[in-house]
């Protein structure tokens, strides 16, 4: 599968068998987010892998009530060593390093026939308790991992007129 094909066959899971996930293709996830790019390549990420039930359950309350987050073999949730970081741009370097990782790993597992949902919807401060992070850290991302119970159709998108100008802002 090419980037591209996985960019394409990508969907939100939110039901996921109960099946583990193989050590070799964690280790493959894992990996698309230690060589991610970050501003000034200054990699100021740490990742947690949630792999114990009572903490998966946990972060189903943390995330809402959301039932696939516990449903889900894994949780991998990116925190942020260093949040404080402007870039030139106005940006905050942590929340665009971190969704670049993100990104990578949820391409890497889709390339390996996993499904994946990007949380959003979550209480930072009660996922901190149950993972025990530090006050300082910030928890920007997090993502649910493992084999799909479901095959969803593509959600719908923009047309490519819509978002799309040449030269100037349209
Ligand atoms: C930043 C972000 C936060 C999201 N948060 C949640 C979430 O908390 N729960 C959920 O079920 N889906 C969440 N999603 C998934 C989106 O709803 C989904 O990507 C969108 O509807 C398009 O569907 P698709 O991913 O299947 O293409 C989130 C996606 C992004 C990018």
């Amino acid at each position: 599968m090419d980037v591209f094909e996985a960019i394409g066959k990508r969907r939100s899971i939110r039901k996921y068998k109960n099946t583990l996930i193989e050590e070799q293709k964690l280790e493959k996830i894992l990996e698309a987010a230690r060589i991610a790019p970050s501003a000034a390549n200054r990699q100021e990420w740490k990742f947690i892998v949630v792999n114990d039930q009572e903490k998966r359950e946990k972060l189903v309350e943390a995330a809402n009530g959301q039932k696939f987050v516990g449903q889900a073999p894994v949780t991998i949730v990116g925190c942020s060593t260093e949040s404080e970081r402007v870039m030139p741009c106005g940006q905050f370097a942590y929340t665009v390093d971190l969704s670049i990782a993100i990104s990578f790993m949820i391409l890497e597992a889709t390339e390996l026939g996993l499904g994946t949902c990007w949380l959003g919807a979550y209480d930072e401060g009660v996922v901190k308790k149950v993972l025990e992070i530090p006050y300082e850290i910030r928890v920007p991302v997090m993502f649910t991992l493992g084999y799909a119970d479901e095959d969803p159709s593509p959600r719908p998108r923009k047309d490519i007129d819509e978002i799309i100008s040449f030269d100037k802002f349209e």
